[in-house]
């Protein structure tokens, strides 16, 4: 059945280029009621125009569809609030967010300046929760909401010269963690997006495939199914260049190491904490004191 969007109004941020602008595209192709939000700066997060989202909100009405230019920056809860005001002023609800909305300052650690972390921390980290925490009592009501989140695998895995961008994206996978449990019961269901494409964000990284291979529509597909009804909720979805894959936050079998002698065990034991044999993907964060207590029971014969 081909995933149709009529009737939905969705957000997504940092969509005058690069994925967000295809994502939107794509949505509205699908039916799908737009906010094409995006604040028109640099690369940096410097300057900022509303003409970058218009210009998308034009090709969405082009096409035949229905879209909202806003040029909110989704650090400012204020401008965020105004702008899902206007959404809900215009089409009377919100059923897709997509935190999309991004910038980079890289450098390595050893020269980064605090300025710099902390800016993309409030962007990548603090622009989302801005967005979503604007969105979710109008989707807990509804009993209906999809959220993503735009990680990374400079989060997921590291990235040398990236240690803002990968915390900030990383703690967007935390975020998803707890949303995506905290919403099951209004059917509020949160993702996160882990893309590689060739935008304005990567063009200074040299591509061993031509631009085309690597073209942010490509990652799309991954994104509609994450915010579609079908959505599965609190997953990793790995997608570019026509590759989709999932990342899992994975917790080993371990061992169980007390005594006085516990620092060396754990030491000499490495091996066998680390063997990734029956690891389990951990249905919440209780579950990892439910596993060592259940060692610790079965070390006391309980
Ligand atoms: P891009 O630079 O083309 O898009 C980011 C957009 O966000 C820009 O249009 C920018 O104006 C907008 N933006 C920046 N700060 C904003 C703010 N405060 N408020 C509203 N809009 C703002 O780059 P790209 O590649 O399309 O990035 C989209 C998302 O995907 C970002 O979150 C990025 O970190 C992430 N990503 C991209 C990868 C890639 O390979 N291109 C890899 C991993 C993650």
């Amino acid at each position: 059945m081909k995933t149709n969007f009529d009737n939905r109004v969705a957000i997504v941020t940092g969509a005058g280029g690069g994925l967000g602008r295809e994502h939107a595209l794509a949505l509205a192709a699908r039916g799908a009621k737009v906010v094409v939000n995006d604040l028109g700066g640099a690369r940096d997060g410097t300057g900022g125009s509303a003409s970058a989202a218009e210009a998308v909100v034009a090709e969405i009405e082009a096409a035949g569809g229905e879209a909202l230019a806003n040029g909110a920056s989704v650090t400012d809860p204020v401008a965020v609030h105004a702008m899902i005001d206007a959404a809900m002023a215009r089409w009377g609800r919100v059923d897709i967010l997509v935190n999309n909305a991004g910038v980079l300052r890289d450098r390595t650690f050893a020269k980064m300046e605090l300025e710099d972390f902390r800016f993309v921390v409030d962007v990548h980290l603090m622009g989302a929760v801005n967005c979503t925490k604007a969105v979710w009592e109008i989707m807990r009501q509804q009993n209906y909401g999809r959220i993503v989140m735009t990680t990374s695998s400079s989060g997921l895995y590291g990235n040398f010269g990236q240690s803002n961008y990968g915390a900030a994206k990383m703690a967007l996978v935390g975020l998803m963690q707890t949303l995506s449990i905290e919403g099951a019961k209004n059917d509020i269901r949160v993702n996160c997006l882990a893309p590689t494409a060739h935008t304005r964000m990567t063009e200074d990284l040299g591509a061993a495939l031509p631009l085309e291979a690597l073209g942010p529509e490509l990652v799309t597909p991954g994104l509609l199914h994450l915010v579609s009804e079908a959505a599965p909720s609190r997953v990793i979805l790995a997608a570019g260049a026509g590759g989709f894959e999932r990342a899992y936050v994975t917790l080993t079998q371990g061992a169980f190491i007390t005594g006085d002698d516990a620092p060396e065990q754990v030491a000499g034991r490495f091996a066998e904490i680390s063997d990734r044999t029956n690891e389990i993907v951990p249905d919440m964060g209780a579950a990892q004191g439910m596993i060592e207590l259940t060692k610790a029971q079965k070390a006391h014969g309980a």
